[in-house]
């Protein structure tokens, strides 16, 4: 069983999801963490963001490995190196290429493949796994969204915080629709556990329909 969650930074997505997989005894598959990663080596190696046919052959020739909770791209683990600051403000200019998002696709969907699995991102429900068998899309109020990053990051400036969020949703608005059979969770007033439990009851009623 698949079961796709997507939606903006901030609405709860990698803390909802990893805590559902570990209930279901799912595997978990950040599609974030990917787009990251590519980001990072992008730096790197100094490829250009505006360079969707170099992004993409980069993307083809690096594969990218989770193991645990650790993520590796060309044999690097990345793991910490891809939650920084300034990979936040730049994923989405690597991500909106369709060279690089026809290389995660496919990728991602080997990864479905293998087996039940959680998988968060933006355009799970919509593109890579349209027949997933439960699909959410998490939302949360921008206040909200940004205040959560700033426990996050504390390091960095709460204004500075709401700006980059901000300007992340704008890029990212191509790839962020909830598929039309996706159900809504507004996040803003739930705490964990409560989203957690009425995706896995979600779970529960669609497997015993498919039984
Ligand atoms: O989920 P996270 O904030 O880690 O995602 C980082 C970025 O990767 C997003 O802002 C978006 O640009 C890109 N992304 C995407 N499609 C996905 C997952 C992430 O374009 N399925």
């Amino acid at each position: 069983m698949i079961v796709a969650i997507d939606g903006p930074a901030g609405a709860g997505k990698s803390t909802v999801a990893r805590a559902l997989a570990t209930r279901l005894g799912f595997r978990y598959l950040d599609t974030g963490a990917m787009y990251r990663a590519l980001t990072w080596l992008a730096l790197e190696r100094g490829v250009g963001f505006d360079d969707g046919s170099a992004l993409g052959a980069l993307a083809e020739a690096s594969p990218i490995t989770f193991d645990a909770d650790h993520v590796s791209i060309d044999g690097q683990d990345v793991t910490e190196a891809i939650r920084r600051p300034d990979i936040d403000r730049v994923v989405s200019s690597v991500a909106r290429h369709r060279e690089v998002r026809e290389v995660m696709r496919d990728r991602q969907r080997e990864l479905a493949e293998q087996g039940d699995a959680v998988i968060e991102g933006r355009d799970i429900g919509t593109v890579v796994c349209p027949h997933a068998d439960v699909k959410v899309y998490l939302v949360a109020d921008s206040a909200e969204r940004a205040r959560r990053r700033v426990a996050e990051r504390p390091e960095i400036g709460a204004e500075a915080l709401a700006t980059d969020l901000r300007l992340r949703d704008e890029r990212d608005a191509a790839q962020m629709q909830p598929a039309a059979d996706a159900q809504t969770i507004d996040t803003t007033e739930l705490d964990i556990e409560g989203v957690v439990d009425s995706i896995e009851r979600l779970v529960r009623e669609r497997a015993s329909a498919t039984k």
